[in-house]
């Protein structure tokens, strides 16, 4: 892997003969090359929400697969600190202080990251708020607020970016088993804004994957304790009966779905939806 060829291209459908695995290939180099797939040295992605929750896993994963990272939330501070963090263990990272809701600190995202690394290759549209409250109390404001961050939020980065992916690249849209699904518990805002980043995801893919050479893809993530599920761990763990995994996900359960699908390793795929969530969906 070395980072020069753009994330999101689609093959033209030739396998490079050097890549097809043989009985006179030792099984370790082709068990090389094809890790070598998943790697992201030379690229680099803009993860948004990273100042909390899931987020500081997939920025970490996606470091850790080689990538320059460039972390956007609005606490400045905890940024910074995630920053430094992977700095400090040898990868290259940035932090910028973003609201998403607002188009135009979008756009100062995707120019701090140009400026700084000089291309950009992933998005990973992490950043959410949600609230648990029957549809008839909640007001107009909450309603719109979560719509703007969730689902307008994610459009506004997506825009920014593809805008900066000359090479081609990889959208990746965390949206929720709530877009697919109910839990039981009242959350019209939240699960109609993941059910419309579902949507945004394949449209967004069939018009930029052949035109731009940017894949556009979703991983729906079940149950996780963050920040976001601070006020209902308890009910969240009374769905655990739901799980055929049998328990919540931990964030680093998302990271394989992570790096796949920001990699060369998933470059014929898009438009799709990972789900991660231990089954829940299936029950
Ligand atoms: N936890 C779960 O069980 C679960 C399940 C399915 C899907 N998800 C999704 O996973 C994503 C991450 O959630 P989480 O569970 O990790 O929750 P979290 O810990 O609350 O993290 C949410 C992140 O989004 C950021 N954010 C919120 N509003 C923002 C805005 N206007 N502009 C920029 N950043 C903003 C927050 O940072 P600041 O407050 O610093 O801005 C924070 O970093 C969300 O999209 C959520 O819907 C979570």
């Amino acid at each position: 892997m070395t980072g020069t060829v753009p994330s999101g291209t689609v093959p033209s459908g030739t396998v490079p003969s050097d890549t097809v695995p043989s009985d006179t290939v030792p099984s370790e180099k082709v068990a090389a090359r094809l890790l070598a797939r998943f790697g992201l040295e030379g690229r680099v992605a803009v993860v948004t929400g990273t100042s909390s929750g899931l987020g500081v896993t997939l920025a970490t994963a996606l470091a850790e697969a080689g990538a320059a990272v460039v972390l956007a939330a609005r606490r400045a501070d905890r940024i910074a600190e995630l920053a430094a963090k992977l700095v400090a263990e040898g990868h290259r990272a940035m932090a910028v202080a973003t609201d998403i809701a607002d188009d135009n600190a979008c756009r100062s995202v995707v120019e701090a990251a140009l400026a700084e690394f000089g291309r950009l290759d992933v998005l990973v549209n992490n950043a959410g708020i949600g609230s648990i409250e029957p549809a008839h109390r909640q007001s107009p404001a909450e309603f719109r607020a979560i719509i703007d961050v969730n689902l307008l939020g994610t459009h506004w980065m997506s825009l920014a970016a593809a805008d900066a992916m000359t090479s081609g690249g990889s959208i990746i849209n965390v949206a929720s088993v709530l877009a697919l699904t109910t839990a039981g518990s009242p959350q019209a805002a939240y699960a109609a804004s993941k059910a419309g980043v579902l949507a945004l995801t394949r449209d967004l893919a069939q018009e930029w994957t052949g035109r731009r050479g940017i894949r556009v893809n979703a991983i729906v993530p079940g149950f996780f304790v963050t920040h976001l599920t601070a006020d209902h761990n308890d009910a969240m763990n009374a769905l655990t009966g739901r799980i055929p995994a049998g328990r919540l996900g931990e964030p680093d359960d998302l990271s394989g779905a992570v790096v796949y699908l920001a990699s060369d390793a998933s470059s014929y795929v898009t438009g799709q939806t990972i789900v991660v969530d231990g089954g829940f969906v299936i029950t």
